[in-house]
């Protein structure tokens, strides 16, 4: 038994608000259960997350690639696959389907070849179910205010390739996949979030 529960989106949809709040939920019903981010969780990944964000590093889009996968090998060998083994819930703010839209559909970087390199770095593990707050990219941003990271300063026709890439492959795996609209209030994203989640947890046996 256990459950792997990830959440996208683009800048500002408030996905990591959303895992927090699940996180807390989880833990008002006494369930074991792990938060983490990418790319970081680990000592060694959040050194990868500053370099990745750092507005004035130049990286080229293949380094970015495996850059991000560096980090998640490192949380998913040290951090992931020991807490599923233990039968927890890992929440994860941002994984996989973030390079696909990202360094995929808004780096335009081959789809087969960023699929092979997520394949190295989850060490086969996928998420039982995707949170994902769909944003209008103007309005993400605009929520962010001025302190853009090195993502976040970029073009809006890559935030909207990102949201398309997104929106692919929610619609590809509808079962797995959850898409919430991030402009409804927090609560009742929440709701919905614990709605899919509750009856996963149901199916599972934790309830
Ligand atoms: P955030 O977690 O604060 O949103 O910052 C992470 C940034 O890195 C965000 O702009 C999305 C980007 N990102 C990728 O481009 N590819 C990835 O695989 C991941 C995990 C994040």
């Amino acid at each position: 038994m256990s459950l792997f529960i990830t959440f996208e989106g683009g800048e500002g949809c408030g996905k990591s608000t959303q895992a927090k709040a699940l996180y807390q939920k989880l833990q008002q019903e006494n369930l074991p259960a792990v938060l983490i981010h990418e790319p970081g969780g680990t000592t060694l990944g959040e050194e990868i997350r500053k370099t990745l964000k750092r507005k004035t590093e130049i990286i080229h889009p293949k380094t970015e690639l495996l850059l991000f996968a560096a980090s998640r090998s490192q949380l998913v060998a040290e951090i992931i696959q020991p807490a599923l083994k233990e039968e927890k819930i890992v929440i994860c703010d941002r994984f996989s389907h973030s390079t696909i839209a990202y360094q995929g559909y808004g780096r335009k970087l081959d789809l087969a070849t960023v699929k092979m390199v997520n394949n190295l770095a989850t060490h086969g593990i996928k998420p039982d179910i995707v949170i994902f707050l769909d944003l209008s990219p103007e309005e993400g941003l605009a929520r962010r205010g001025k302190l853009l990271d090195r993502f976040e300063l970029q073009e809006l026709s890559f935030h909207r390739q990102v949201r398309q890439g997104y929106l692919k492959m929610a619609a590809d795996e509808p079962d797995r996949w959850l898409v919430v609209d991030a402009t409804l209030p927090k609560k009742k994203i929440s709701e919905i979030i614990w709605g899919k989640v509750n009856h996963s947890l149901v199916g599972k046996g934790y309830l």
